[in-house]
């Protein structure tokens, strides 16, 4: 049987060798299950020791033994080499991180958050409508003129005779206050589209955020404090806000509102033209031909409405120069947000 010890020898230097040659953890995998698998080479001889003379079986046991660890060691140091393979749960603490991808938010869908929630904590809900409008409730029911500029094609995009994809959220105001009765509290934050030609500042899809407020003795003042206390808790307590007089056929006193700039604090810079003030939206107390088309009290009940601008918002908040960007979803412009 010293036989068996010279063949334990032979099979020590041929599977050194192998392993010496090993290419990869492929190789490293195969290697391991013929030396050291169930039915590999030192199994074998572990079954051959039964038949070996009594005082030879601690010593060619012990050899077995030795070589199960000399061949694992050397399968695992050449595993690190290949990055793995040899043994199954290797892991190589020396590799670089696999960074993964975790998705976010767009843009303006954060800043819609921030809003709701900001008018949220004023008492509004959210409520919304669909974007395939029809004129009844994009122009009619708001007072707008047969003849009115806004309602033409080239300003409007018409689906067919009648409907249109809405040109701004206040058709939510309608379908909210036919739907409900005073009072009002609601903000409509949606998408709207123009058939604008696309540029720094147009997009033919835009999103806005229209706010409702329905009650008795409800007034001007309140509309101001409300725009006001909104500017300061997005853009901070330094901002002032200015009411401008304005039209909008739903509306009656109506304004135009503008923030003092957030980028120069309202000193005059490229983002304001220089003249230290940013135009956000247009608001006013709702006109009461437009209660009448919902079937409101104007005697017993007045209210404000106020329309938003999210992407001049959003781009404000992020200093984003370009309103395209928000629309082409260049995955390296969303993944900085
Ligand atoms: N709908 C107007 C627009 O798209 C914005 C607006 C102005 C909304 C006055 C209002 C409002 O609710 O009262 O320009």
């Amino acid at each position: 049987m010293d036989d068996l010890l010279k063949r334990l020898k032979d099979f020590e230097d041929s599977a050194l060798s192998r392993l010496k040659s090993a290419q990869s953890g492929k190789d490293l995998d195969v290697l391991r299950v013929e030396f050291l698998g169930r039915k590999g080479k030192l199994s074998e001889y572990s079954r051959m020791l039964g038949k070996a003379p009594a005082e030879l079986r601690p010593k060619i046991g012990a050899e077995v033994n030795r070589l199960k660890k000399v061949i694992q060691e050397r399968i695992d140091a050449a595993g690190v080499g290949f990055g793995g393979g040899g043994k199954k749960e290797f892991f190589d603490y020396t590799l670089p991180v696999r960074s993964s991808f975790v998705g976010r938010k767009h843009p303006l869908l954060q800043t819609v958050d921030d809003i709701v929630s900001i008018f949220h904590g004023m008492g509004f809900e959210v409520a919304s409508g669909p974007d395939v409008e029809t004129d009844y409730y994009t122009f009619d029911a708001l007072n707008t003129p047969e003849d009115h500029p806004s309602r033409d094609l080239s300003d409007t995009f018409y689906i067919k005779k009648g409907v249109c994809l809405r040109t701004h959220t206040s058709p939510v105001q309608i379908r909210t206050m036919e739907k409900q009765k005073p009072p009002v509290r609601i903000i409509a934050p949606g998408r709207c589209y123009r058939s604008d030609t696309p540029d720094a500042s147009h997009s033919p899809v835009f999103y806005q955020c229209e706010g409702l407020y329905v009650d008795e003795g409800v007034t001007m003042a309140d509309l101001k404090g409300t725009i006001t206390a909104f500017a300061r808790m997005m853009f901070g307590k330094n901002v002032r806000v200015r009411f401008r007089p304005h039209f909008f056929p739903f509306t009656e006193p109506s304004v135009e509102y503008d923030f003092s700039c957030v980028i120069c604090g309202g000193k005059g810079c490229r983002v304001c033209k220089y003249n230290g003030w940013l135009e956000i939206s247009g608001a006013g107390m709702v006109d009461p031909e437009v209660f009448r088309a919902v079937g409101y009290d104007s005697e017993k009940y007045t209210g404000f409405a106020w329309g938003m601008g999210v992407d001049r918002i959003t781009m404000l908040r992020y200093r984003i120069d370009d309103i395209r960007l928000l629309y082409e979803n260049d995955i390296r412009f969303i993944r900085q947000f």
